[in-house]
């Protein structure tokens, strides 16, 4: 038998930043804080990430250049990698993004690279918690509700048949 099959996902678009609930809006500014302190000396392109733990708490992290330049890190990375290596049982629900370039905010939300929605899906894995992703631009931002939203038919390590811990 041969079937087409079609998959599609709901996002929530807010005009304004300023529309959002008050725990993503607060994930928001923490993301765009943090982005102020990215190392971005080649791209100049300066990112923030905010992951939101079960237990309230807030971790962050921004994007690390290097000359060499696939030695650098993504803000989703170092954000990840701290939350899991520091609380590694409190496990992320959200995580918002911002981008700044030379001129500010930028005006579009940033939008993840497959090699980020992988790493958001291994997270989602590990823990088997859904993580909300939240991408603000200056003032538009978009709430997706789990990373199979932009990462259909993943590869995770129910394809490897491996049950770690
Ligand atoms: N970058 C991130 O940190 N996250 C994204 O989602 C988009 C891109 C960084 C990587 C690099 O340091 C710079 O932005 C330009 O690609």
């Amino acid at each position: 038998m041969v079937r087409t099959n079609n998959i599609s996902f709901s996002y929530t678009e807010y005009e304004k930043t300023g529309e959002l609930p008050v725990s993503e809006k607060e994930l928001v500014d923490a993301a765009r804080e943090i982005a102020i302190t990215a190392y971005a000396p080649y791209s100049k392109f300066r990112v923030g990430a905010a992951v939101r733990l079960e237990s309230g708490m807030i971790i962050c992290g921004a994007n690390v250049e290097n000359a060499a330049f696939p030695s650098g890190i993504c803000a989703e990375r170092s954000a990840l990698s701290n939350s899991i290596s520091n609380h590694p049982d409190d496990k992320p629900v959200a995580i918002a993004v911002a981008a700044m370039n030379e001129r500010g905010l930028t005006d579009d939300f940033p939008s993840p690279c497959g090699s980020r929605r992988q790493v958001i899906a291994e997270e989602e894995s590990r823990t088997g918690t859904k993580i909300k992703i939240i991408l603000s631009g200056q003032d538009k931002t978009l709430v997706i509700e789990g990373i199979s939203c932009l990462l259909p038919l993943q590869f995770n390590r129910e394809n490897l048949k491996v049950n770690l811990p």
